[in-house]
């Protein structure tokens, strides 16, 4: 099933970049439906806007938090059917109602990219707080985004080693390089429908499984 993708991005955009080339090259069976930025400079709307992707800014400053949320989902409304809200350097936080809102029912509509190994390091700074603190092992993962500060359910994470000879920049470049192989890929598990949540009766949150690729007919 081809996925159909909202992009939400606040930034430089590399995340969008990589999942659309990733559906240029046939590896993501996927259709980004709408670009949205909360930051109307940011220069992931001329990448969605290059691409002929409809790309609106819609900036949150100077109206409550209730007001831009509406204005989102508005525009999601407009650029429906969308099955899949993608966050990809999304630098915000949803309140509980816009991700009930925006989930309309399925735990597994929204999805983020995070740059560490949840639950360690959450918030801004994954990359710099990870540095900072002097992991050996780093790493980046995607999750399903609940109404807390990335700690929804994890669908995929990879790992990194922090070489004792790394910069901050050698870090971050090694862990985003990884993000962009990471993200594709769990895109295209929620393509296959391949991803499940197992509700273990003795866990609080849900457990992310993965069924096996189908073989050959
Ligand atoms: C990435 O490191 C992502 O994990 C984090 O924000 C950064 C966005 O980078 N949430 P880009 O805009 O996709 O280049």
């Amino acid at each position: 099933m081809t996925l159909r993708m909202a992009l939400l991005a606040s930034g430089r955009g590399s995340n969008v970049q990589a999942i659309l080339a990733a559906i240029a090259e046939g590896r993501l069976d996927a259709h980004a439906a709408c670009l949205i930025s909360n930051i109307a400079e940011a220069p992931v709307l001329d990448i969605g806007r290059a691409a002929g992707i409809p790309s609106v800014s819609l900036p949150h400053r100077g109206q409550s938090r209730e007001a831009h949320e509406d204005q989102i989902l508005a525009a999601l409304e407009a650029n429906g059917p969308i099955d899949t809200i993608v966050l990809a350097g999304y630098m915000r936080l949803f309140s509980p109602q816009a991700i009930q809102a925006l989930g309309n029912g399925n735990p597994m509509r929204i999805i983020n990219i995070h740059p560490s190994l949840l639950p360690a390091f959450p918030g801004t700074k994954g990359y710099e707080d990870a540095y900072t603190y002097g992991v050996k092992v780093a790493g980046v993962t995607v999750h399903f985004v609940d109404s807390g500060l990335d700690s929804g359910p994890v669908l995929l994470q990879r790992s990194f080693p922090r070489l004792d000879t790394d910069t901050l920049a050698e870090f971050r470049a090694r862990g985003l390089a990884l993000e962009h192989a990471l993200y594709p890929e769990a895109l295209q598990l929620l393509a296959e429908n391949r991803v499940r949540f197992r509700y273990d009766s003795d866990a609080s949150r849900p457990y992310v499984t993965i069924l096996p690729a189908e073989g050959p007919a």
